[in-house]
């Protein structure tokens, strides 16, 4: 397994510091055309054969995705990357979300091509055009002279605010996409919710993740702000298995198989023809109150989750990959009727419906004003129905133990775009052309 830093997790920014630079820099305005020149420039001196060379030839991902620790997936196909392959522990990754600030549709396309060339750069190595020596250099350094290929995943997704009245996209909306609602015990905090488009960043380190940031944001200044960010993070294997949480439990054993992606991921059927190959995407940020968490005894711990906190077995069985046993449980003297994973999943066949693909990420943003830490989950699900999966298990939990230790306070319900295909591809294209 590649050795990975677990350091540089944490930072932030607060969305009121990220959106006024150069109102306050007092440097020229970057005006909202320049982002189109950036797309110029980014395949202008043959870039764009070389990076189409490039990214064909990274590596596949594994034939396991959900268990195995996959390659970094190729840039084009007709899904996009990030969501059938489990990132490997010690992973890094930038969750934010973008409001668009294109002013027509024509705008719109020209940013969906602007990010698609950038992210196909990023992903997989390569300058853009040197702009001369009186211009700022084309890239930022920060990964070095060359920018290597096969260590980034980017992933796009828009939200429902797309489709308002200002694209003419309304008719074109995926079906169940609907801006998230407050659920029972949230605590959500309008800075830090919804948008118009997610982007994730993910890399085994995190100034490849910074980088990418930066770079995206720079080439799409005057048609997307971003709105909020979360930095996170995966544990390394601890000391095997599936990575921990930062309530010291695995999290993410129990997943659809990747062979139940098709039915219950990627969408299908009463849906516009435009989505074949996207899902939804469910983020949630929940603040884990850590210090509640630490006072409590770890049988108490455990009863709340339903699984081993060392093995991450279920209660009823050894090894983490054990199904956990209701059927000779119904009383829920060995796994409580409110544990987590019971409540979430009580594996029946009404619940069977109700499965989603979780590939969550911990976070640490430092401490809050009181001096607390401030931890928690990037908590991700992809399905191919929100109101049938995740609102289902959401619903199901609304009571549980675990909602006294964990605060939702953010996130936002996305439509994860098709992929794109191949060099002449970009985000979107189906849903703009
Ligand atoms: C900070 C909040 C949360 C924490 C700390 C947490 C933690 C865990 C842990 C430790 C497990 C058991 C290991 C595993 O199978 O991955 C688990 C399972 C699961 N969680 Fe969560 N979870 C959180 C929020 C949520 C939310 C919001 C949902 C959905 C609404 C959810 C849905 C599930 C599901 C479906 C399972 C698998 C159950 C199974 O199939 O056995 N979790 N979670």
């Amino acid at each position: 397994m590649t050795e990975r830093r677990d350091d540089t997790h944490g930072s932030h920014t607060h969305p009121a510091h990220s959106a006024t630079d150069d109102a306050n820099s007092g440097r020229p305005s970057v005006g909202r055309r320049s982002f189109l020149r950036n797309a110029l420039a980014v395949t202008g001196a043959g870039g764009a054969a070389a990076v189409a060379a490039a990214c064909d030839s990274r590596p596949a991902a594994t034939a396991d995705p959900a268990t195995a620790e996959a390659a970094v997936p190729a840039f084009h196909g007709a899904r996009q990357a990030g969501i059938a392959e489990q990132a490997p522990p010690g992973s890094q990754t930038i969750m934010t979300s973008f409001d668009v600030i294109a002013a027509d549709r024509g705008e719109l396309t020209d940013l969906m091509r602007t990010l698609t060339d950038q992210a196909r750069r990023l992903c997989s190595g390569g300058l853009p055009a040197a702009v001369g020596i009186t211009g700022p250099p084309s890239d930022s350094g920060v990964l070095g002279p060359d920018v290597p290929g096969g260590e980034l995943t980017a992933t796009v997704g828009v939200g429902a605010t797309l489709f308002d009245d200002r694209f003419g996209l309304a008719t074109q909306r995926p079906t169940g996409l609907t801006t998230m609602p407050t659920f029972p015990n949230d605590n959500l905090q309008t800075p830090w919710c919804h948008g118009d488009l997610s982007l994730q960043l993910t890399a085994a380190d995190a100034d490849t993740c910074v980088h990418a940031l930066r770079e995206i944001t720079r080439a799409t200044r005057g048609a997307m702000q971003p709105r909020w960010r979360m930095n996170g993070f995966i544990s390394p294997r601890r000391p095997q298995g599936t990575p921990r949480n930062l309530f010291g439990f695995k999290d993410g054993i129990a997943n659809p198989a990747p062979a139940e992606f098709d039915h219950r991921i990627w969408v299908a059927g009463n849906e516009p023809a435009w989505t074949a190959g996207g899902t939804y995407q469910v983020v949630r940020l929940i603040r884990m109150l850590v210090e509640f968490w630490d006072r409590v005894d770890i049988l108490e711990q455990e009863n709340m989750f339903g699984r081993a906190r060392d093995t991450g077995a279920p209660l009823s069985g050894n090894q983490e990959t054990d199904d956990p046993d209701y059927t000779n449980d119904p009383e829920g003297m060995v796994i409580p009727l409110t544990a987590h994973i019971r409540l979430a999943n009580p594996r029946t066949s009404d619940t069977d419906g109700s499965r989603i693909l979780r590939r969550a990420f911990n976070y640490d943003r430092g401490t809050d004003a009181v001096g607390n830490l401030d931890q928690g989950l990037i908590f991700l699900a992809y399905q191919r129905d929100v109101r049938d999966q995740f609102e289902a298990v959401q619903h199901r939990l609304k009571d549980e133990p675990l909602v006294d230790y964990i605060s939702p306070f953010g996130g936002g319900y996305f439509f994860i775009l098709p992929g794109v295909r191949d060099e002449k591809d970009f985000y979107g294209r189906a849903l703009l052309t």
